[in-house]
């Protein structure tokens, strides 16, 4: 199969190494305005013999709900052939139902709770054997209760930060082909941009200590919003360790999807969900801000920026910054799936 690069493309090509050029998909760039985003480089096979398939590949972590439903439902609507995670089955033969009766795609579905160590290690063997071209790392919660996990973690951090880094690490630990293409999405949010604008300036987390983030994964009774914040951040961090590690054909980007009443929001104080559902009308469609997370899967960004909803913005300087990647891999090392 042959690849065409549209003209308004061949300007970002002095951007790309020269093994992205080579393997240059067609499909999925969408120019975000005045910035510079490469189109993921999707592997397209010559070989009629290859077991590959010519569509990328696309993991989606918390796909059974939300915002992860939204994007597994639009990339199956363009037939990617995609597999979806979460922890409820019946929500999952929901998404699958829907794809297979309006897109004749049927998403493949792993059960898995993110909040156990040995599922998530399980769950990342897997998919890192499966080669996917797209991991979309999406899963989240906000105010579990109750705040520690069964095997007495920080339930936030957990389920958003901790599974995440298991799994990409282990994803990129067991990457066969190094030729092909490798890009991941985390679902992070547009607290990392406010969270330290205390009335005070004070800081309640300071990302370049690694005392700072020893105390986040303490658990205690209650994991409230301070926590979703820092697994947030944790994720944009993540992502911009993986970007400036220049590992070969891998790219990573972060994306705040949009603010929307979803299940996520079901242990707020009564009070703060009423304050969103009326908020409503200024917030993001479900739909856009599956199609937010969409974007991000498609057009990877520079170290530095991340999607805020559908626009590209800059990171604030002590998520991505080299004293606080230091910190979090000096603390997050530990996680990494040995075997
Ligand atoms: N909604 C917003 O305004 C907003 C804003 C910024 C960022 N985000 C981020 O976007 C992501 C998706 O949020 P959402 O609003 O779509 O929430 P949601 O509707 O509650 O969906 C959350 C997804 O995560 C999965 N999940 C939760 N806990 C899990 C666990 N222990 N193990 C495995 N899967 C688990 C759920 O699957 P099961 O129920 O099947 O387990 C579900 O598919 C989250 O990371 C969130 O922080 C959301």
């Amino acid at each position: 199969m042959t690849s065409f690069v549209p003209s308004s493309r061949l300007l970002l090509l002095p951007l790309l190494r020269s093994s992205h050029r080579a393997v240059l998909g067609e499909k999925w760039a969408v120019p975000i305005r005045g910035i510079k985003t490469t189109t993921t480089a999707w592997f397209v096979s010559s070989d009629p013999k290859s077991h590959r398939s010519a569509m990328p590949r696309v993991l989606i972590t918390g796909g059974t709900d939300g915002i992860g439903r939204e994007a597994a439902l639009k990339l199956a609507a363009e037939n990617h052939e995609i597999t979806i995670s979460g922890r409820d089955s019946k929500k999952a033969k929901d998404v699958i139902e829907q794809c297979q009766a309006k897109f004749n795609n049927t998403p493949r579905f792993i059960q898995t709770d993110l909040s156990l160590e040995n599922e998530v290690i399980k769950f990342a063997n897997q998919v890192a054997d499966e080669q996917y071209d797209v991991c979309i790392l999406n899963a989240g919660v906000m105010n579990p209760k109750p705040g520690r996990t069964r095997e007495d973690r920080e339930a936030t951090m957990m389920t958003n930060l901790i599974s995440s880094y298991m799994i990409a690490h282990k994803i990129i630990d067991k990457r066969s082909d190094e030729q092909r293409p490798l890009h991941f999405v985390f679902s992070t949010s547009i607290l990392v941009k406010f969270h330290n604008a205390t009335p005070l300036g004070l800081r309640f987390f300071n990302p370049q200590k690694v005392s700072d983030w020893q105390k986040s994964l303490i658990p205690s009774d209650v994991s409230g919003a301070g926590k979703y914040a820092i697994s947030k951040i944790g994720l944009a961090t993540l992502s911009s360790s993986i970007s400036l590690a220049n590992i070969p054909n891998v790219t990573s980007t972060s994306v705040h999807p949009g603010t929307v009443y979803t299940n996520i929001m079901s242990n707020l104080p009564a009070r703060q969900q009423l304050y969103i559902k009326l908020a409503r009308p200024f917030c993001t469609s479900l739909s856009d801000a599956g199609a937010n997370l969409v974007r991000a899967a498609k057009n990877p960004l520079p170290a530095g920026k991340f999607y805020q909803a559908d626009k590209a913005a800059k990171l604030p300087n002590f998520v991505y910054s080299e004293s606080s990647i230091a910190a979090f891999e000096e603390v997050f090392e530990q996680f990494k799936i040995r075997n």
